[in-house]
């Protein structure tokens, strides 16, 4: 069964008189343990359908399901809380908190269950990310921006949800940096079960992922 799924999502702008659709009537279905890509022209509305299916915005028409349950009864808060994470391209990270501290203020906030020693699973994340702990302990703004981005998924993965939903997250970054990404995103797929979706202008993401998707003129189609 689907974990997260669209009915008839739509989305537009009102100019004038007139509806500008961004999204029109899309249904389409999110899996455990798959690695989902969007690719698209720049202001085909890949972020938009991103900040609908995070709660960040509100369908105009339609519904977003979470097994099966419209987000909205569910909550937009309580969904954006607990059932999923985000990462964006500019990492969104609190500058003046450590890599280490910037995970621990995720797991603060969630409600899900997670294991009482906050520190070391936190530790333990981010060096399975790749960032050592002498590098978990300094401020985020003297690491990298593929270090960043590391500790961004390492705070996305902390709070224990399924979802994982990224917003052109290497687009910042060089060739080498954005395959080594691509690469922890094909691992929370295949042997965490996460549902990964990765919005990107990269074909050569998208080629690696599990099922590619592309939005063109308000429709989102299998590649
Ligand atoms: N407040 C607004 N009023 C009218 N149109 C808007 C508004 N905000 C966004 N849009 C339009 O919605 C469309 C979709 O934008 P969106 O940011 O989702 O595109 P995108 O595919 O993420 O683009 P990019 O690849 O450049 O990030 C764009 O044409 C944009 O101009
Ligand atoms: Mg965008």
């Amino acid at each position: 069964m689907a974990l997260l799924e669209t009915k008839n999502l739509s989305y537009f702008y009102q100019d004038g008189d007139q509806r500008r659709f961004i999204l029109k009537d899309t249904n389409i279905s999110f899996e455990k343990g798959k690695f989902y890509t969007i690719l698209g022209q720049s202001g085909s509305g890949k972020t938009t359908f991103l900040s609908l299916i995070s709660a960040l915005d509100e369908p105009k028409e339609g519904e977003i399901l979470l097994d099966g349950q419209d987000i909205k009864k569910i909550g937009y808060e309580k969904f954006r809380r607990n059932e999923i994470s985000i990462i964006f391209q500019s990492y969104n990270l609190v500058p003046y908190l450590t890599a280490l501290e910037n995970v621990l203020v995720a797991m603060s906030i969630t409600e899900n269950e997670l294991p009482e020693n906050h520190r070391e699973v936190a530790y333990n994340l981010l060096d399975y990310i790749g960032i050592t702990k002498n590098k978990a302990d300094r401020m985020v703004n003297q690491l990298s921006g593929g270090e960043q981005q590391r500790v961004a998924i390492a705070r996305a993965l902390a709070t224990n949800v399924d979802i994982i939903l990224a917003d052109e997250p290497t687009g910042n970054l060089d060739e080498e940096m954005e395959q080594e990404i691509v690469d922890i995103f094909k691992r929370l797929a295949k042997e965490h079960g996460k549902c990964v979706i990765v919005v990107t202008h990269s074909n050569e993401i998208a080629k690696q992922s599990d099922e590619p998707y592309y939005l063109h003129k308000g429709v989102l189609k299998h590649e």
